[in-house]
């Protein structure tokens, strides 16, 4: 571990398909008005509402509802929020639902109380909340297993006026106060989405993984994550109902981003920069905007981080190595990734997300972030969006 760092997570889980009945405890300490906040109503339909409205009336909190939070949540949709938790005044935010209703959460969380643009300060310039601003304090049920946002201090947001969709990484301050993990919670979601979940899961340790080349232990535990993912995504798409399948991919999501596998070490987050950028033009599903630019970019990276990726063939696709240079090992790994990403059914490409080639000058705007084993330029991001296309 060549690198220094501080570890911190004070987000406490409670795992396993009785997971809720501790949600009535887990809200004890925090105030007595509560801001529940969902999407758009899968909770009512699969009986989640029903079990978080007992353990809040259990807990005797008075309860302000704020569904509707769309998948990709909009800056109007935040500053919705926010007025509602500045006039109803709640002690707390529960979010209940996917990435997007847990990363809402943190964002009305932070900026309800902010005096001034919140999406400028946060979002733009990445400030954190003064320490004398009020900050409201989030829980999290988590209904879908994907982003990581249960166990970090993520909020993407987008601004459909200025086609930007932005992640802002909160401090400890904004992370989720409990997580409930029910992966039973899961089972209702169309395979679609799960598959889009696993994708991004996938992304989320891949782009810890490729970047340097120095010898640390968060690479060794991100491949026995990519291991575990790919054997339950098979289990999950054949069956969604395999329980230890879905519970597997459940726990990998939460390791995947709470900033654990990535300690030490550099990363390569360009995937999730363009792909936040196609989602900003297209709406598009986010972890299908992943699955369908990374087999272009790693392609278009490869020569210049060779070896890590003959590791990732060998280790994480049991690619023998025998009778191979380094290149066809690892080019062999990019195929084995792209052939995954179609066996389980997510999508291999952007055209079908709705990208069309007058939309790839604008998507070239994707922030353009370092550590990865090549600095891209907007003219090599071009390249991998029409490879992509
Ligand atoms: O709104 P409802 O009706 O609940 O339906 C949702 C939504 O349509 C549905 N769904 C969720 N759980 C369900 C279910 N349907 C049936 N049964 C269930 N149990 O699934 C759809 C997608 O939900 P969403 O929350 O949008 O998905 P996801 O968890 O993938 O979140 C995506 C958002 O998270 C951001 C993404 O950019 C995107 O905005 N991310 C957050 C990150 C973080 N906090 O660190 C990192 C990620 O890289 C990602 O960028
Ligand atoms: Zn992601």
């Amino acid at each position: 571990m060549l690198g220094n760092f501080v570890y911190y997570n004070p987000t406490k889980l409670y795992f396993g398909d009785e997971a809720q009945k501790n949600l009535t405890a887990a809200l004890a300490p925090f105030g007595p008005k509560v801001l529940l906040t969902y999407g758009g109503g899968s909770i009512k339909t699969n009986g989640v509402y029903d079990d978080v409205i007992k353990a809040l009336q259990e807990a005797g909190k008075e309860v302000v509802e704020l569904p509707g939070v769309m998948p990709n949540p909009t800056l109007a949709k935040l500053e919705e929020g926010c007025a509602l938790a500045k006039a109803q005044n709640v002690d707390f935010i529960l979010a209940v639902g996917g990435g997007s209703t847990i990363d809402y959460a943190k964002g009305v969380a932070a900026s309800a109380w902010y005096d001034g643009d919140a999406w400028q300060n946060f979002w733009i310039e990445k400030n954190e909340p003064a320490a004398d601003q009020r900050v409201l304090p989030v829980g999290a049920v988590l209904t879908m297993a994907g982003t990581g946002s249960e166990m970090n201090g993520g909020s993407v947001i987008t601004n459909t006026e200025q086609k930007l969709k932005i992640g802002k990484v909160f401090g400890s301050r904004l992370m989720p106060k409990f997580a409930i993990l029910n992966p039973k919670y899961t089972f209702s979601l169309p395979v679609t989405q799960m598959v889009a979940g696993i994708y991004d899961i996938m992304s989320h340790i891949m782009e810890q993984y490729f970047s340097g080349d120095d010898d640390s232990t968060s690479n060794y535990v991100a491949e026995g994550l990519m291991r575990s993912l790919i054997v339950s995504s098979r289990a999950a798409v054949k069956n969604p109902q395999d329980y230890e399948a879905r519970s597997n991919i459940m726990w990998t999501a939460t390791w995947a981003l709470n900033t654990f596998i990535g300690k030490g070490k550099t990363q390569d987050w360009m995937v999730h920069m363009i792909g936040q950028a196609i989602g900003a033009y297209t709406n598009a599903t986010h972890g299908l905007t992943l699955s369908g630019v990374s087999p272009a970019y790693y392609r278009f990276i490869m020569k210049f981080g060779q070896a890590r990726f003959a590791r990732f063939a060998q280790v994480v696709w049991d690619i023998p190595a025998e009778g191979k240079d380094e290149e066809t090992l690892a080019k062999a790994g990019i195929d084995a990734l792209e052939a995954w990403i179609k066996e389980i059914g997510a999508v291999a490409n952007i055209s079908v997300l709705g990208v069309t080639e007058d939309m790839l000058e604008g998507i070239t705007a994707a922030t353009v972030l370092g550590g990865g084993y090549k600095l891209m330029t907007k003219a090599d991001v071009l390249t991998v969006l029409k490879n992509a296309l």
